[in-house]
């Protein structure tokens, strides 16, 4: 016993020696590399849904660039590769490694009832992003940042529908297709509903919904199988850019042009989001008639509900990010709803 409380009283003498010399702390104090002295980092486990388009690239980047150590955060980030299974997991292991703040993105709406519960028993504050959840009781989660989805919907329909009313088309004479995001998630749910009350209201002939899952191959298959069954399509409404991408891809080899002279034979392709740079470019040059904006840029959002938390304040529960719509042609310079104007511009 004697030599044991010895051996230890020697080891300790030579590391605190050795840590004098080298001039270091201990490995595992999280404060020797980030740039933050004597303040403990703040721990948020990240839950990403996916990597499946250029919107979603350009958000984990805001996240990635806000939740730094030079910020005094420990960023642990989750890639679910669109599962919801994959989600679940990262959720508790978060749980399990006691963070101090889970942000969720969740790939779908429903199926977080379990989960979320087993996060607010461990008493973490669950913030959630862009999509939403659809649970039964919202003290579950601690507020939510995003896009208004079906808002986005109506203003390119809207769009749509000024548009073509100044070339003097009809509702009627509009052969729409609707090529879906990800099925049951907030950004197809509410693209999908603003598409249709306004398809109603506009009287357009809706042709078809495909799935897109809001890649660029999804939305090539979707737009062949299109192209096989119906031959009056005029107007091509896509969840996102990728899959626009993947629209204009199948169109152009099967010798269609692309843009908004439809009295002529051309096919309008009107998309969301703003971000992918070819589809930017086949913006300006007409292939992609109108984008509605959807912006990414959640980091510092998010971060400023975790200040917000952290000075014991209380967020707002729903925090709508503000949008727009792109477009090279400017014959319509903004649309209304909801007694709202929304603009029109060039570009982002
Ligand atoms: O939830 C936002 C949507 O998800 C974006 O429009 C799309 O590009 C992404 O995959």
């Amino acid at each position: 016993m004697r030599s044991l409380d010895h051996k230890l009283i020697h080891g300790f003498i030579i590391v605190s020696l050795c840590c004098l010399l080298a001039g270091c702390i201990p490995a595992g104090d999280t404060g020797a590399d980030s740039g933050i002295t004597g303040e403990e980092l703040i721990t948020v486990g990240f839950s990403q849904l996916g990597a499946e388009s250029d919107w979603r690239s350009a958000n984990t980047e805001s996240m990635k660039s806000v939740f730094t150590k030079e910020n005094g955060y420990e960023l642990i980030f989750d890639d679910a590769q669109q599962k919801q299974t994959n989600q679940i997991t990262a959720i508790r292991s978060f749980i399990q490694r006691d963070v101090d703040y889970i942000v969720l993105a969740p790939v779908t709406e429903k199926g977080w009832d379990t989960v979320l519960s087993e996060a607010k028993e461990a008493d973490i504050p669950v913030i959630i992003v862009d999509r939403q959840v659809d649970v039964s009781d919202e003290s579950l989660f601690t507020c939510w940042v995003g896009s208004d989805f079906e808002l986005e919907g109506k203003m390119v329909c809207m769009w749509i529908s000024k548009f073509l009313g100044r070339k003097g088309i009809k509702g009627e004479d509009v052969h729409i297709v609707d090529i879906q995001g990800t099925l049951g998630s907030t950004a197809q749910l509410g693209r999908t509903k603003g598409f249709d009350h306004m398809a109603k209201l506009y009287g357009w002939d809706v042709v078809a919904y495909e799935q897109g899952d809001f890649t660029r191959s999804k939305g090539k298959e979707a737009m062949f199988k299109i192209l096989r069954n119906y031959e009056d399509v005029n107007v091509v409404y896509c969840e996102n850019d990728n899959e626009a991408l993947g629209v204009i891809d199948v169109l152009e080899a099967s010798g269609r042009k692309c843009g908004g002279d439809i009295a002529n034979g051309e096919i309008m392709v009107v998309s969301f989001d703003g971000i992918n740079k070819q589809a930017l470019s086949h913006l300006m040059t007409g292939e992609i008639s109108c984008i509605g904006e959807c912006n990414p840029m959640h980091g510092p959002r998010v971060e400023s509900v975790i200040r917000k938390l952290e000075a014991g304040e209380e967020p707002y529960k729903y925090q709508y990010v503000s949008e727009g719509l792109f477009s090279a042609d400017m014959s319509v310079t903004s649309v209304m709803l909801g007694g709202k104007e929304y603009k029109v511009t060039r570009k982002p």
